[in-house]
């Protein structure tokens, strides 16, 4: 059984009392409503640590005013029956007023340009929100290595370049998209969804799919390769926020003929809910060094 800290001190004393012992410990950040996903990142911790903290907090910060944060999925006793199966350590469970004492704070982590695009246009604070939170966990827990996933690729490289700008002294490993039978990438929001709309959903993977096998087949020009994907997403009745081939570093677009590895991201509406996923073309190709910058 794992230990539950409610509170940022006894989670700071727990830390420090694990470390003392000679123990490596790992972070995974979550916000609830676990499902395989976020299970797939405890046990990547679990291979590079000997004491996983998983962290479940519904950050207010990275929900902007008109999204869904009293919505967004709680099921406290669900996620902790589903950590008791795996060799959790500790569980930090802070609520808001604990994370936030009488507001939202004021001091903001920004990484500008990173944040700005995908998602950021649409979700201008959200990347803020998100690698503030971060920074305080990180903070509070001082992880020798932090676990995230790449279903949230923006999110992972933002928090790359956030460490690595602020000297954390973290080690930020990603961990591939765990996907349900039908492709349809796990996310706590897919619970928003229908029996219907799960199965609309699943034309994300597949229009992903559709320009990965162009790809293959060694077609190059950006919008050829984008074109496919609008495609199967129209014809599933889905409309988009945006489909974009950009570097996976840098997130800046790819020139209109493909050079190195590309990261197709997208941002469906299915229903209520607003998904993302994407893919990387030419993965062999990158620099998994430049990836995973400072290593383990
Ligand atoms: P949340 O959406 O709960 O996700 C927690 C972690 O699980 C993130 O690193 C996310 O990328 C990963 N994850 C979610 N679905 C996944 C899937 N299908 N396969 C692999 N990994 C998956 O992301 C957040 O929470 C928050 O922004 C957080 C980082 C906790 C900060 O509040």
């Amino acid at each position: 059984m794992f230990e539950i800290l409610r509170t940022i001190d006894a989670m700071r004393d727990w830390a420090k009392t694990e470390r003392q012992t000679g123990l490596r410990l790992g972070l995974v950040p979550t916000m609830g409503a676990l499902h395989r996903g976020h299970l797939a990142l405890v046990e990547e911790a679990q291979r590079r640590v000997n004491r996983v903290v998983v962290s479940i907090f519904v950050n207010p910060l990275q929900f902007g005013p008109a999204e869904d944060l009293a919505q967004y999925p709680r099921n406290l006793e669900d996620d902790l029956r589903q950590l008791q199966g795996l060799n959790v350590a500790a569980v930090f469970l802070p609520d808001s007023d604990e994370m936030y004492p009488g507001g939202l704070g004021v001091t903001r982590v920004t990484i500008p340009g990173l944040s700005e695009v995908l998602c950021g246009v649409t979700r201008p604070t959200h990347f803020n929100g998100v690698a503030t939170v971060v920074a305080k966990l990180f903070h509070i827990v001082e992880p020798n290595v932090a676990v995230f996933g790449e279903k949230d690729w923006q999110q992972l490289v933002i928090i790359r370049r956030m460490v690595y700008d602020l000297n954390f002294r973290v080690s930020i490993v990603g961990v591939p998209t765990v996907r349900a039978e039908n492709g349809l990438a796990l996310s706590s929001r897919n619970r928003y969804l229908t029996q219907e709309e799960l199965k609309k959903a699943t034309a994300l993977y597949h229009s992903l799919q559709e320009a990965r096998q162009l790809y293959r087949q060694g077609e190059r020009r950006r919008d050829a390769l984008r074109r496919v994907v609008v495609d199967v997403l129209t014809n599933a009745g889905l409309s988009y926020e945006y489909i974009e081939l950009v570097n996976p570093l840098t997130l800046q677009p790819s020139p209109e003929y493909l050079q190195g590895p590309t990261l197709v991201a997208l941002a469906v509406h299915v229903g209520s809910a607003r998904l993302i996923d994407n893919a990387i073309l030419g993965r062999e190709q990158l620099d998994e060094a430049a990836l995973h910058g400072n290593g383990d």
